[in-house]
């Protein structure tokens, strides 16, 4: 388990977030596996009391805040992404929803106080620096009793075995020629996830057990109320509570 890289040269082998928006939602909506994580998320959301004050971070193309913008429409939602090309996806994206506030930040520049009620936090805190320091940036956002909404990714990325299922469920879906001009148009996805792999064998990206992952959370001041993999097995997902 690698907490701690945040060397300059790093950024050499991290993913290229703005070249991977440009066709991340073409992916994500024929990926069955990401429509069921944005499926949880809204049921979870149906099940607590409406939070007013919402923060995504590392929201990405905004999938998660377009969900919790349309269920908790008189909430206050802050999108934090620190990457251009993807926060410019999300705001065309968001542009009918007029509560959403937007923040070209890393979580670890973030500087506000600790009353947000729900944090969402999705494949994102893999590619940040120290993830125990980041898990403490998050509970210091969170009111006491406040929700975290983590998922992670935590193991190799098998870009091989996410090629054959992505392939067999858009040929399902589309049939062949369908499914190759997805693959196609996509294929900026394969360079990315690549570049993930990558980065997750040179220790420049945090993968973890679902054991290590629950032990770091809960030492940055969580309450683990459920644990799960998902995704394939590839992410682990935790819904945790601020301990006061
Ligand atoms: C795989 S995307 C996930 C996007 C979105 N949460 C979703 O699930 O669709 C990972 C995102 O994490 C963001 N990210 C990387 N480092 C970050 C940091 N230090 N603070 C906040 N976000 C970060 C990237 O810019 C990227 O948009």
């Amino acid at each position: 388990m690698n907490l701690e890289s945040s060397n300059t040269a790093d950024r050499f082998v991290r993913a290229d977030w703005s070249a991977y928006a440009t066709a991340y939602d073409l992916l994500s909506e024929h990926n069955p596996e990401y429509q069921i994580l944005l499926q949880g998320f809204e049921d979870f959301l149906a099940t607590i009391k409406t939070p007013q004050l919402i923060y995504d971070i590392g929201g990405g193309t905004g999938n998660y805040t377009e969900i919790a913008a349309r269920a908790c429409p008189d909430s206050e939602i802050r999108f934090v992404e620190p990457d251009a090309g993807m926060i410019r996806s999300a705001q065309s994206k968001l542009a009918d929803h007029r509560n959403i506030e937007y923040d070209t930040l890393a979580l670890e520049d973030i500087d506000a106080p600790g009353t947000a009620d729900l944090i969402i936090c999705v494949h994102a805190l893999y590619a940040m620096p120290a993830q125990e320091q980041r898990l403490a940036d998050l509970r210091r956002l969170l009111r006491p009793g406040g929700w975290l909404y983590l998922i992670d990714l935590g193991r190799y990325m098998n870009v091989t075995d996410w090629r054959g299922y992505l392939f067999s469920s858009l040929r399902k879906e589309l049939g062949l020629v369908g499914a190759l001009r997805v693959f196609w148009n996509g294929r900026e996805i394969a360079t990315q996830n690549k570049a993930i792999l990558k980065a997750q064998k040179s220790g420049v990206y945090w993968t973890h057990t679902e054991a290590e992952i629950a032990s770091v959370t809960a030492a940055a001041g969580f309450e683990i109320v459920k644990q799960q993999t998902v995704y394939r097995g590839y992410s682990d997902l935790l819904l945790c509570r601020a301990i006061p």
